[in-house]
Parts: C-alpha cells; sequence; structure tokens
C-alpha cells in the first residue's frame, strides 16, 4: 500500500491547476447509460472512482474509450443491468447506476452498498422516489431489484440527498409526464448534470434549486459536456496554501461554487482575491481557527470540515466544528491528535484549540477528505509526517503529490 511522506513547515508558492470535479463525473458517467448514441464527457478526472465507474459501465456492455481527460461512452447495448457488490461495495455512488438503467431498460439491479466508513448512508430515498415513479422494487439477497415504467409524479424528498436527487433527476428523463422533486439538493454538480441532461435533449427546469421539474422525453440524444472544476479539491489547496502562510495560485477554479469556503478563509485570516477562474490565496499574519458548522450546498460543505478542522487545529484560538450530515465524519481527529493537535469531540461537534506547533509523526487515512486534512496538517507539522493508506486520497484527488511538489511541498510517494 503507498504511503505519502511529508516534510512539512514550508509555505507553498506557485501554481496548481484543478481537475474535473469527482462528485460531477461519476453521475455524468452514469447518465451515459441513458442513451444509444455516443456521449463524450471532457475535464474527466483521472481517479479510482472515475474508473471504478468506467469498470462498472464496461462490465454493464457500454463501450468506454479513455483518451486523456476525454471519456466516450457507448451505450447502444446495455446487456447486463447489473451493478454487482464487488464494484458496489468499494464506491458508493455506483448506486447512481439504478435510476437510469430502469428508466432506459426498464430493469436493473444493484447492489446495496452496504455500510460506509463516514456512516451509515442508506439508500431509502432512491428507492422511495423511483418507487413512487412506479417502479416495483424488491430488496433480495442484498441487491436492489427494480423493473417497470416509470411515470412522471411529484415526489418531497424526507431529507436532502445529492445523489438520490442525481437518481431521480435522470430517471425522469425518460420517464412518461413531468416528474417534480421537492426538497431537492442544490449542489452545483446536479446543476452541472442537468447541463448535460439538457444537451441531450432531456426537458428540465429549476437545477440549482429546491424544486426541479422534469418533462419526460421517449428518448435522449449523444452529446458532449465538459465537466465543472471540482469545488472541493480547490477548497483544499486553498485551505493548504492559507495553513502553511504561503501565496499561490490555484488555476481553473469554479469560483461560483465556493461562497461559504471563501468565507471562512477570509475569516480564517487569508486574502483571497480572484480573476476569472484563478484565485490568489495568500496568508501573511496571524491564522485564526474558524467555527463550521456543515449543511447542503450553500452551506458549508462537509466535504470540507475536515480540511477546516486541520487549519484550526495550528490556528489561534478555539473553534467548533458540527459536523451534521454524516454520523460518523470525526475520525481524522484521533490522528490530528497523534500530530499534537487538541481537540475534543462530542457527538458530532469538535472544540478544536489551535496550538502553536504540531509536530510530524506516523498517522494513518481513513476516508477521502480525512486524507486530504492529514495531507494539510503533515503540511504545517515540523518534521516528517507520514500517512499511511493513501489509497483513500487517490479515489478523489488527481496526482496530488505532483501537485503538492508544484507548489514546492516537500511530498513524496512511497510505494
Ligand atoms: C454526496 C457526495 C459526498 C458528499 C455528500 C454530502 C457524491 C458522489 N458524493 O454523497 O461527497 O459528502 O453528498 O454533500 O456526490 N440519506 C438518507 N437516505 C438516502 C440518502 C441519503 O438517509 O436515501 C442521508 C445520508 O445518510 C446522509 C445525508 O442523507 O446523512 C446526505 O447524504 P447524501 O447527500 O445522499 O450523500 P451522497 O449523495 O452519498
Amino acid at each position: 500500500m503507498d504511503k505519502l511522506r511529508i516534510e512539512g513547515g514550508t509555505p507553498l508558492h506557485g501554481e496548481v491547476r484543478i481537475s474535473g470535479a469527482k462528485n460531477a463525473a461519476l453521475p455524468l458517467l452514469c447518465a451515459g447509460l441513458l442513451t444509444a448514441e455516443p456521449l463524450t464527457l471532457r475535464n474527466v478526472p483521472r481517479l479510482n472512482d472515475v474508473a471504478t465507474m468506467r469498470s462498472l459501465l464496461a462490465q454493464m456492455g457500454v463501450v468506454v474509450e479513455v483518451s486523456g481527460d476525454r471519456v466516450a461512452l457507448g451505450a447502444a447495448r446495455i446487456d447486463w443491468p447489473l451493478a454487482p457488490y464487488e464494484l458496489v461495495k468499494t464506491m458508493r455512488a455506483s448506486i447512481l447506476a439504478l435510476g437510469p438503467l430502469l428508466a432506459r431498460c426498464g430493469e436493473a439491479r444493484v447492489s446495496l452498498p452496504g455500510g460506509c466508513a463516514i456512516g451509515l448512508r442508506p439508500v431509502d430515498q432512491h428507492v422511495k422516489g423511483l418507487t413512487a415513479m412506479g417502479a416495483e422494487i424488491d430488496l433480495e439477497h442484498g441487491y436492489i431489484n427494480a423493473k417497470g415504467r416509470l411515470t412522471g409524479t411529484k415526489f418531497v424528498f424526507d431529507m436532502v440527498t445529492v445523489t438520490g436527487t442525481e437518481n431521480l433527476l435522470m430517471a425522469a428523463t425518460l420517464a412518461r409526464g413531468t416528474t417534480v422533486l421537492e426538497n431537492a439538493a442544490r449542489e452545483p454538480e446536479i446543476v452541472d448534470l442537468a447541463r448535460c441532461l439538457t444537451a441531450m435533449g432531456a426537458r428540465i427546469t429549476g437545477a440549482g434549486t429546491d424544486r426541479i421539474s422534469i418533462e419526460g422525453v421517449p428518448e435522449l440524444h449523444g452529446a458532449a459536456h465538459s465537466i465543472m472544476p471540482d469545488r472541493i479539491e480547490t477548497g483544499t489547496y486553498l485551505v493548504a496554501i492559507a495553513a502553511s502562510g504561503g501565496k499561490a495560485t490555484v488555476r481553473g477554479a469554479d469560483v461560483t461554487s465556493l461562497d461559504s469556503v471563501l468565507t471562512k478563509l477570509a475569516e480564517a485570516g487569508a486574502t483571497v482575491a480572484i480573476d476569472g477562474d484563478a484565485i490568489v490565496v495568500a496568508r501573511q499574519g496571524a491564522l485564526r481557527g474558524v467555527s463550521v458548522r456543515t449543511a447542503p450546498h450553500p452551506g458549508f460543505p462537509t466535504d470540507m470540515q475536515a480540511q477546516f478542522m486541520a487549519l484550526a487545529a495550528r490556528a489561534e484560538g478555539t473553534a467548533v466544528i458540527t459536523e451534521t450530515i454524516f454520523e460518523n465524519r470525526m475520525m481524522h481527529v484521533q490522528e490530528l491528535v497523534r500530530l499534537g493537535a487538541d481537540i475534543e469531540v462530542e457527538g458530532g461537534t469538535a472544540l478544536v484549540r489551535g496550538v502553536a506547533k504540531l509536530t510530524g509523526a506516523h498517522v494513518m487515512a481513513t476516508d477521502l477528505r480525512a486524507s486530504a486534512c492529514l495531507v494539510i496538517a503533515g503540511l504545517v507539522a515540523e518534521g516528517e509526517t507520514v500517512i499511511d493508506r493513501i489509497y483513500h486520497l487517490d479515489r478523489g484527488y488527481e496526482r496530488m503529490e505532483e501537485k503538492l511538489s508544484g507548489l514546492s511541498a516537500r511530498v513524496t510517494r512511497v510505494r
């Protein structure tokens, strides 16, 4: 298993370019199932999760061609509308195949994702929504078996779910009649998905609001779509630069999707200047720990919680960090403590008392964003930090050690 070795204490300088968004790429790859014509995606990030999704599509009979950051999908035929346990267990987002498969083939068999390190993460809303649209669904031997023709309906989500909204949105494009999704997620990745589906001939209004209306069409056609920049990757580098006390430019960002993160960075004492798709972030003065409370978009993203905790750990003052989306997303705390952080956790709330210095240690990554948090902490810690199990990092950050080296960090991958 690969490890990351970081020699901390160097302020970051230079430039970094942001890749396409993982959380937009995964549903967009599944959108390829909705049409018999080719769908070409550009700016596809080279990540393990994307490779897993490509394998999932390929084993269904989809022709997948990769060339650089371009992925061409040909789903003229879908031989096996099936997402097996072996692939779903490694990536929960495989559930995104359910809606498109059912809408296109009239049947689907998708493994239940099962447990997940950061919490229970059930898929009941996906199932309830498709059932409301007329699907017959039973759960058997750990699989969701779904069949039937979908009909538009009004569905109100019990809670805000990102992939739940995406699954029903995709399914509704080919349903008979109009579907209205209420209490829908408003994440920018949903807007990106709707943009691509619209280019494929879907009729969608309201994406980016909590009420999305979809008028079903008999079939969709091929299209080409460029995936939006990854706002979490962007936020991660911004925090790393600010925490290190450096000054650097993050290029190719989607600034409009980052309001809550940029506000918190300024509160932490960083200066942020925006020029088109470039963000110049610098921090010379004191670093202040800022309190954050995660919430669905446009609130503060749960996927940035761990990175802000790393920042608060080495800052002045005390920060209260509250996780409201996932019930077990504080696993990075015990690793931060190994680096010298002073953090107390009660339920979903962490009290982070900033310390004057962190010191390098051997730590273990427990999930994707926890890994990013440890990288940031390692960059500001004195001495050497070795992070184990960075396969978590490779699921969601493209060539992170190369990008960090471009920012003059001393980071190496140990194979
Ligand atoms: C997506 C993102 C993930 C991010 C999360 C929250 C992708 C591929 N992943 O995950 O990076 O951290 O949004 O912004 O886009 N829930 C239910 N029943 C359901 C669905 C969800 O109870 O049917 C609960 C979950 O347990 C969780 C909350 O709703 O507590 C939000 O989960 P959800 O938005 O669905 O997360 P994902 O879409 O899996």
